[in-house]
């Protein structure tokens, strides 16, 4: 069952009916908590990416409080921002109202949502740790979502974060390597594939942050 919400400005898919999942419980306490004052400052690596990319359709996946799916909004693309956390999306949902942009927001798992295929000329993947198996599965629903001619960027805490890198999560099993992503986003064409280095927030970490990159096209007629 899923349920559709509409406001003059916003318009809200819920399809999140599952039980009780304990990873979504966790990331609504987290965003409910010290993150309710979440960062509204969009990631640098999607500007540099994207900014040259002629406005069309978006796929944020994984859209946190909003950050990026806004930056893009205000940017002239059309979005949609999918996350399971519905704290989340509600502070997504404030960022878009007060920035003056408007954002579909649909509130669903990555893991088991399959968006519209080949329906986006962007589709971004920013940050979303997760175990290998269910990460295989995002990313491919992922990139099922580019149109041709589209494209997927993928950025997230690489692996090498956990012993040379600064934050970020601490289970190995949620980390990745850009040769992961290019192994589970099937036949893009892959433009970058790197590891980037990224400053930490506030600016007092010892070192920055390391973080897997890729940017990938759907050929066009692929
Ligand atoms: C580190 S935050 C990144 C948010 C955003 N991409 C950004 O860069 O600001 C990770 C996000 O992934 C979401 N998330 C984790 N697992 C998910 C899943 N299986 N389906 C949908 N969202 C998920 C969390 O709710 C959280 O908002």
């Amino acid at each position: 069952m899923s349920s559709l919400v509409r406001s003059e400005r916003t318009r809200y898919i819920q399809t999140v009916t599952t039980a009780a999942d304990p990873s979504r419980e966790r990331w609504n306490r987290r965003w409910a908590g010290e993150r309710a004052s979440a960062a509204t400052t969009p990631s640098g690596f999607l500007i540099a990416e994207t900014e040259t990319l002629p406005p069309g359709r978006a796929l944020d996946v994984a859209c946190g409080a909003g950050r990026n799916a806004v930056w893009l909004a205000r940017h002239g693309w059309r979005v949609t921002g999918v996350d399971f956390s519905d704290v989340a999306l509600r502070a997504a949902r404030e960022l878009a109202v007060a920035s003056g942009v408007e954002v579909e927001w649909i509130e669903a798992d990555a893991v088991t949502w399959v968006p519209p295929g080949r329906a986006y000329d962007l589709v971004t993947v920013m940050y979303l740790q997760l175990p290998a198996r269910e990460r295989r599965a995002a990313l491919a629903h992922a990139a099922s979502a580019v149109r041709p001619g589209g494209t997927l960027l993928v950025v997230g805490h690489d692996l090498l974060n956990l012993t040379e890198g600064s934050g970020g999560p601490t289970q190995a099993d949620v980390l990745f390597t850009p040769d992961d992503v290019v192994a589970e986003i099937g036949d893009l064409a892959i433009e970058k594939s790197l590891r980037v280095q990224r400053a930490v927030d506030g600016g007092g970490a010892a070192r920055d942050a390391i973080d897997a990159l890729v940017r990938a096209r759907r050929p066009a007629g692929g």
